[in-house]
């Protein structure tokens, strides 16, 4: 049997690609390669030592996706294909929906089709949109999401919570990821965002490696210890691992299942940048700016579900998370293209 990953070409789903061929799994992967990278399904496919498929295609193309599910024995797909930049979303609402939410639909409706009915779907924390307190439980009403980007995640969690109530064949995991940032340990594969970095941890290291000249933290006028936004970090290599085990899980497991893919404690941004000036032995520079509009104070996982039931919990810490992603900048500082 083969695994589909959609969007396997991109920062998560390549980490995942590695993992699965390291536990000997058959990976079709379907990425149109929007933000993504043909070069980081070789390099993986030189760290595994084993090969992918792997088709250049859109998620929203029914006709393709059809073949796919003909021409490969696909038990299990996990979609991570996806836009995910917040501030272009807000400009830019119709083509996220189109993606996300429109993606989904087309590949529900080929899975439907094929008789496939196990999905794990990327979702994010930013479905809990702001909770009274923290840290964010799977049990809380999802909230309201503060862009297009989080309301699509919203929108995707729902149609499939939908389709598993009115079809009980199929097992859905619908897995909220926290902060994700690092890299494979081997410095191969990584974070390579196009443009300037929208996230904190890639425009870190665009700073530490001199391509970009200071960080702005947004806002120093917060509720948090320092004054700075406090976030759940965690690191994509354990964030893959909790991948692994909610495919285990809903092997057995019909319906729709939710769990946080977080650490279980925050950060603030000069933690991070601490952090960071440790393991790249020099300082960050940065300025105070003004908050960016949207953001929340504070969040963090309430991880205990995902281990409880998956037995998972992520084990990688801080200080790994930002040695492994000043790792891939220093080897690939101008990312996969140079
Ligand atoms: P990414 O942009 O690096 O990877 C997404 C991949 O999907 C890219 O390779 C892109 O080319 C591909 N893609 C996009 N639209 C497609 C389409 N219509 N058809 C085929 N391929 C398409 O992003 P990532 O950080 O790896 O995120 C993966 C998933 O996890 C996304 O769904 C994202 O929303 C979700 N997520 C990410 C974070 C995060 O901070 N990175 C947090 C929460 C959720
Ligand atoms: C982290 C902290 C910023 C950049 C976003 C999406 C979420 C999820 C993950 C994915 C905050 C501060 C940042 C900078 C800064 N999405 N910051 N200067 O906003 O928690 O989550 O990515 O697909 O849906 O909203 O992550 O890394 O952008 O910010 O001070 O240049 O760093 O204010 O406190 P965020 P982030």
């Amino acid at each position: 049997m083969s695994i589909l990953v959609t969007g396997g070409a991109g920062y998560i789903g390549s980490h995942m690609v590695l993992a699965l061929l390291e536990q000997r799994q058959e990976v079709v992967v379907l990425d149109n390669l929007s933000n993504g990278s043909a070069v980081s399904i070789a390099r993986v496919e030189n760290l595994a030592g084993r090969d992918v498929v792997f088709i250049e295609g859109d998620v929203r193309d029914r006709t393709l996706l059809d073949r796919v599910f003909r021409e490969y024995p696909i038990s299990d797909v996990l979609h991570f294909a996806g836009l995910k930049a917040v501030g272009e979303s807000i400009e830019q609402p119709i083509r996220y929906y189109d993606n996300n939410v429109g993606g989904a639909v087309t590949l529900c409706l080929a899975m439907e089709s094929a008789g496939v009915r196990r999905l794990i779907f990327s979702s994010s924390a930013t479905v809990y949109g702001e909770q009274d307190s923290v840290p964010y439980h799977e049990g809380l009403p999802t909230g309201v999401p503060t862009n297009p980007y989080g309301r699509s995640k919203l929108m995707v969690e729902e149609m499939l919570r939908d389709l598993a109530t009115a079809d009980t064949r199929w097992s859905i995991a619908l897995l909220r990821y926290f902060n994700p940032v690092g890299a494979h340990a081997s410095g191969c594969i990584g974070e390579d965002p196009r443009g300037v970095p929208n996230n904190l941890v890639p425009f870190i290291s665009q700073v530490a490696v001199g391509r970009l000249e200071a960080l702005s933290v947004f806002g120093n006028d917060y509720p948090t210890a320092d004054g700075t936004g406090v976030r759940d970090y965690i690191h994509v290599m354990d964030l893959v691992e909790g991948h692994l085990a909610a495919m285990q899980a809903i092997a057995n497991r019909p319906g729709v299942s939710v769990w946080n893919l977080g650490t279980g404690r925050g950060y603030s941004v000069l933690d991070m940048i601490q952090a960071f000036e440790r393991a790249a032995g020099c300082s960050i520079p940065f300025r105070v700016a003004p908050r960016r509009a949207g953001d929340l104070a504070q969040v963090w996982a309430d991880a205990s579900k995902a281990q409880r039931e998956l037995g998972w919990r992520a084990r990688r810490d801080l200080d790994a998370m930002v040695a492994d992603a000043w790792r891939w900048q220093v080897n690939n500082p101008g990312g996969y293209a140079a």
